[in-house]
């Protein structure tokens, strides 16, 4: 074990690395960020500014980083989705232990070769599945591990994607295209929720998958008569309109700022007239949303079985008046059932006493003083996650959430079989697929 703090370089300094580099602020004898690299000029010097990175230790990417000798312990991948194995690939066989963004490929191939290096080179990729680490999941883990409700036999899982964020990210934006992004919306957006399906019934594979899903709203056909093509050029219905530019990203100034606003980084806090600008012009977010080049579903659902007879579903809705994602679990001895924004969790027991059919616990995470430090990013999750990233590199205990890159391959498998199956209208065997 070692007493100095981590050394690591962000790789990608997007939204997402930048929100995880900043644990070193609050725990500097933890984790120190000693370098960075990023195509982009201006997000390196701004990184390099907050860290006080000397020039040498800045590059222009992973590439150019992984060709130089090893000068830290660690890199923080937050680049793109179909970034994450390329980029990858040369910082292990360079010695670097990765923090990754998810979800970590976007194919099974891919997939598998990122698993076989990582092997290969001995080194540690933690996956960034953020949920696993909100108390509310983590609870959840506990009470299944505990054997509360018996054998797992059936989850259910949901998650809504809200009309503003499923327009900002799957709509109108980075993760709208396949040939673009080259993820669905069920891996980007639900990979996490795979996971936790995975992680629930830990150490049992799952076995067959089978999906349905379009994109049933956000098509040419059902665009309203008198839209036009940016919603604050040539759109006559704006003012009626629940998905206006105007309202999701003027009304709402900081709503998805770090997506929409991305093409006005070089002016430090842009004007509302600027912002506005910005939508009639060139700015993708000013599209109107029923004539955009989007290909991703805006609703799946997928069913899993397990190899021990159990099954699941997981249903993603995107569109929806509230964000919320919901589980409920069924074992041989009882149910555990919450909805994550509520942070309440409910547990039934089979009760055979006379008059009685069930009894009911219920946890209030809200009042047990269990969400400290869960406000931040998906319920606190996002930054637990780093503490046990860092725990990992120096041999100090982890958390349950904690996961090797196997644990991992379990739940971006049943997603990959999800897709093929949807598009195949076909139940996918994994063990032969
Ligand atoms: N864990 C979560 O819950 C969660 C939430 C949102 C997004 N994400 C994931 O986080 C990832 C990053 O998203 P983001 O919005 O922060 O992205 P971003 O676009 O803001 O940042 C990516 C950065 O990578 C840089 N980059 C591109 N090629 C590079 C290379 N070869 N070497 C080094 N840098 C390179 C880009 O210039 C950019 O600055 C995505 O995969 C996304 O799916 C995860």
């Amino acid at each position: 074990m070692s007493d100095k703090p981590v050394t690591a370089v962000i790789v990608g300094a997007g939204h997402r690395s930048l929100h995880y580099a900043s644990y070193s602020i609050a725990h500097p004898d933890e984790l120190k960020i000693v370098g960075v690299a990023d195509p982009v000029a201006r997000r390196r010097e701004q990184v390099a500014a907050k860290y006080q990175i000397p020039r040498q230790h800045w590059f222009e990417s992973a590439e150019e980083l992984a060709n130089q000798p090893k000068m830290a312990d660690a890199v923080i991948n937050g680049t793109m989705d179909h970034h994450h194995v390329p980029t990858s690939l040369p910082l292990l066989r360079a010695g670097y232990d990765l923090l990754l963004e998810k979800p970590l490929a976007t194919s099974e191939t891919e997939m598998r070769e990122l698993a076989r290096t990582t092997a290969d080179t001995g080194r540690t990729v933690l996956i960034c599945h953020v949920l696993r680490y909100a108390p509310f999941y983590r609870t959840v883990r506990e009470l299944v591990m505990n054997g509360a409700i018996g054998d797992v036999i059936n989850i259910q899982t949901t998650e809504h994607v809200s009309y503003h964020h499923m327009a900002v990210g799957f709509v109108r934006g980075k993760w709208n295209n396949k040939d673009k992004c080259r993820s669905s919306m069920l891996m980007s957006k639900c990979c996490h929720d795979l996971d936790l399906l995975a992680w629930m019934k830990s150490g049992i594979s799952p076995s067959s998958v089978a999906s349905f899903g379009s994109n049933m709203y956000f098509r040419p056909e059902n665009m309203p008569e008198g839209a036009g093509y940016r919603c604050l050029v040539d759109c006559e219905i704006e003012s009626n309109c629940l998905y206006s530019a105007r309202k999701h990203y003027l009304d709402h100034p900081d709503r998805w700022s770090f997506y929409v606003w991305d093409t006005l980084e070089h002016i430090e806090r842009p004007s509302l007239a600027q912002k506005e600008a910005s939508l009639k012009a060139d700015n993708p977010y000013g599209r109107c949303v029923w004539r955009c080049d989007n290909d991703v579903v805006d609703h799946q659902s997928v069913a899993v079985a397990f190899a021990d007879g159990s099954t699941a579903t997981h249903n993603m809705v995107g569109g929806t008046a509230r964000p919320s994602r919901s589980i409920h679990l069924l074992g041989t001895k009882g149910e555990i059932q919450g909805v994550f924004e509520d942070s309440r969790i409910i547990v039934r027991h089979i009760d055979t006493a006379p008059g009685c059919e069930y009894t009911e616990e219920i946890i209030d995470l809200n009042e047990t003083g269990d969400m400290h430090g869960a406000t931040g990013g998906h319920g606190g999750g996002d930054l637990r996650l780093v503490s046990d990233f860092v725990n990992t590199l120096r041999g100090l205990p982890r958390s349950i959430s904690c996961t090797s890159l196997d644990d991992s391959l379990a739940g971006h498998s049943i997603g990959f079989s999800a897709d093929r199956a949807m598009e195949e209208h076909a139940v996918v065997n994994l063990e032969h697929s």
